[in-house]
């Protein structure tokens, strides 16, 4: 198989920090292998600016396997990439053409303030798990396979829910910046099993306010979250959160 390049132009969203005003900078990405993952593509330019004495564009991964959920950014509108149910890492360069003008930008949300270039904090999602807590059963030692029976079907959707990695492309694709997708994951994958049904009502709350309090938007069923998701998460999701939240908003304050 022979290995072909590309050359494109890269306009990249530059921003020293979260208080100050950010701008697109132009730059030059000639002979990239199509081989090339893109956050490979962006160490190849990251590695020209540092020779010219320039600051490399500042951007998250860590795995680059589709599994940690660092990466992300918009490009040309699209957060992590054209490509569906694919994570910035996993994008290679053979989706793009020779000639082609891509634009980089950070995942934008009011709840995710940019850090640096292309890298914002995401530490909001991680407060909205915090608040949904512990699971607080009992479950002792490894226990037996099969001694708490869950039906393949129930089983297949826990997973799949676990499946979200916590990147935040559903916030960033949202038009309301709404975290709902990735909540709903978190909420689902507890409350399908046995051992996470105890408090699946009281997590819904707790994790819908704080969702609230960190400024994230509601969901208004644009579904632009579900064709986002590099985990292909399903809106069906939301449907349960909802469910567990008016469960938990009766007979409370909450309505
Ligand atoms: S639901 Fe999808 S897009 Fe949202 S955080 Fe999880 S993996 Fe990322
Ligand atoms: S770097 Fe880990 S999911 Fe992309």
């Amino acid at each position: 198989m022979t290995t072909k390049s590309i050359d494109i132009t890269l306009k990249v969203w530059r921003q020293k920090g979260p208080g100050h005003k950010g701008r697109l900078e132009t730059y030059r990405a000639d002979n990239i292998s199509t081989d090339m993952s893109f956050l490979e593509m962006l160490d190849v330019i990251n590695e020209q600016l540092t020779l010219d004495g320039r600051e490399p564009i500042a951007f998250d991964h860590d795995c680059r396997e589709g599994i940690c959920g660092q990466c992300g950014s918009v490009v040309n509108g699209r957060p992590h990439g054209p490509e569906q149910g694919t994570t910035l890492c996993q994008l290679h360069m053979r989706h793009f053409n020779s000639g082609d003008t891509l634009v980089i930008e950070p995942f934008r949300a009011r709840a995710f303030k940019v850090v640096k270039d292309l890298a914002v904090d995401r530490s909001p999602l991680d407060k909205i798990i915090q608040a949904g807590g512990y699971v607080s059963v009992n479950t002792g030692g490894t226990p037996d396979a099969n001694s708490i029976p869950i039906s393949a079907d129930i089983a297949e959707e826990a997973m799949d829910a676990a499946a979200c990695i916590g990147c935040g492309a559903c916030v960033a694709a949202c038009p309301n910046a709404s975290a709902m997708l990735f909540m709903s994951a978190k909420v689902s994958q507890l409350a399908l099993l046995p051992q996470g049904r105890p408090e699946a009502a009281k997590r819904a709350l707790a994790m819908v306010r704080q969702m609230d309090a960190c400024g994230f938007g509601n969901c208004s069923n644009e579904r632009e979250c579900e064709a986002e998701c590099p985990k292909q998460i399903s809106i069906t999701h939301i449907a349960r959160l909802n469910r567990e939240f008016i469960k938990a908003g009766i007979g409370s304050s909450v309505f």
